[in-house]
Formats: C-alpha cells, sequence, structure tokens
C-alpha cells in the first residue's frame, strides 16, 4: 500500500505522515528533507542553491544518512530547499530514490506513506491513498514560529517567517515541473481548525473506508 501526502509547508502533513505509517505498519519518507539537504549540501559546498549546475552535483551526491535533522530542520534550509526544488535536474536527480523506496519500503514493510508536493502527482501516480493537507496562511505560520521558539536559541520573527513562507508556497506552486497542486484523485484535508489527533482521525477514517471498497 502506498499513501502519498502532499501539501504545502507547515500544513502539518509531516506529522500525520508520522502517525499513518505508524497505525498502518508502513514505511515512511518524508520527501521535503531530501530536498533540504541538496540546498544544505549546496551552501556547505560554498555553491548557490538557485545555481542549476551547483545544486544538481549537490542531488546527485547526495548521501541523506550525513544529515542530521536538526541540520535540516532551520528556516535557512527550508529556504534553500525550495530553491533547488525549483530546477527540474534536480528534481529528476531525486526521483528514482523516492519511487524505490515506494516500490521497495525498507525494513521488509508491505508499504509506504511519503509526504511531499508532488508525490500524488508525480513520484506515486498510483497510490492507494492520495491526500492532499491544506491550512491557511496564519495557521501554517504560527506553527512554524511555534515549531522554531522551542528550539534553544532561536529568535526568529513571526513577519520573517510569514514572508518566507509567502515566497516559498509561490515558489512551489508557481513553477513549471511538479508544482504543488492536488491530484485529480486526492481527498482535501484541511487541517486550519483541527488538533494534530483530529487530523489523524479524519485521515484514518478516509483510508479505513477507501481500504474497505
Ligand atoms: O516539506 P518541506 O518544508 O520539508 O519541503 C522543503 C522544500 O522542498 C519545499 O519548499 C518544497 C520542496 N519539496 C518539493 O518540491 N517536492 C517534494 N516532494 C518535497 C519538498
Amino acid at each position: 500500500m502506498i499513501i502519498a501526502l502532499d501539501g504545502p509547508a507547515a500544513s502539518g502533513k509531516g506529522t500525520l505522515a508520522r502517525r499513518l505509517a505508524e497505525a498502518f505498519n508502513l514505511a515512511y519518507l518524508d520527501t521535503g528533507s531530501l530536498y533540504r539537504a541538496t540546498g544544505v549540501a549546496t551552501l556547505r559546498a560554498g555553491g548557490d542553491p538557485a545555481n542549476e549546475a551547483d545544486a544538481v552535483r549537490s542531488a546527485k551526491a547526495l548521501d541523506i544518512t550525513t544529515f542530521s535533522p536538526s541540520d535540516l530542520r532551520t528556516e535557512a534550509a527550508g529556504v534553500a530547499a525550495s530553491q533547488v526544488a525549483f530546477i527540474p535536474a534536480v528534481r529528476a536527480a531525486l526521483l528514482d530514490f523516492q519511487r524505490n523506496f515506494s516500490k521497495n519500503p525498507p525494513g521488509g514493510k508491505a508499504g509506504a506513506v511519503l509526504d511531499g508536493r508532488d508525490i500524488g502527482t508525480v513520484v506515486c501516480p498510483d497510490a492507494d491513498i492520495k491526500i492532499f493537507v491544506e491550512a491557511d496562511l496564519e495557521t501554517r505560520v504560527k506553527r512554524r514560529v511555534k515549531e522554531l521558539q522551542e528550539k534553544p536559541g532561536n529568535t526568529i520573527e513571526a513577519r520573517v517567517v510569514r514572508a518566507d513562507m509567502e515566497a516559498r508556497d509561490a515558489r512551489d506552486k508557481d513553477r513549471s515541473v511538479a508544482p504543488l497542486k492536488p491530484a485529480n484523485d486526492a481527498f482535501t484535508l484541511d487541517t486550519s481548525n483541527m488538533t494534530a489527533d483530529e487530523a489523524f482521525a479524519q485521515a484514518k477514517a478516509h483510508i479505513e473506508k477507501k481500504l474497505k471498497r
């Protein structure tokens, strides 16, 4: 079974994906971490994440095991990720890894949950379940600020987070290759007024209903 979860930054899809993977005993891949790692690797090599040659070199040489979650969850990593993700040749370089994960999930699992922007439309167009997770901008800004404030020594302001998020949303939605949009057959879940538990319960109910058909 393949579950594809797509949606904008801080929509709640990562938390939901992790919980669904646990509930249905599936492997989990956060595909945003591949783009984040490519962005961070490009910066570490002294390159420019918006430069095609620099970003493609990093994507092709990517070893995801060399990055810790704290390397990848910074605001700067998110911005660099959305820049490299804009480049079609970077997306092509990361596609095989994602498809291979979905077809041969690690740990002997019977399937996988992948979350990202183009899982239901490009990476796994035949996924059994597709969910598009949304939330309004204000809610997403509040969630991201809270997440950043939980890290020691973080002083980033809400207006900076909002500006970054708007710029990233625009880059994700307006790019020519694999833009952020719901697949035609996706179930849309707006989590703006939901707790993580409520979002999980609704997604689980949707999946169980589909599996019974
Ligand atoms: O979900 P995230 O914030 O970790 O994603 C970081 C960036 O990577 C985001 O700006 C869009 C990009 N991305 C993408 O283009 N396609 C994916 N499947 C996953 C992430």
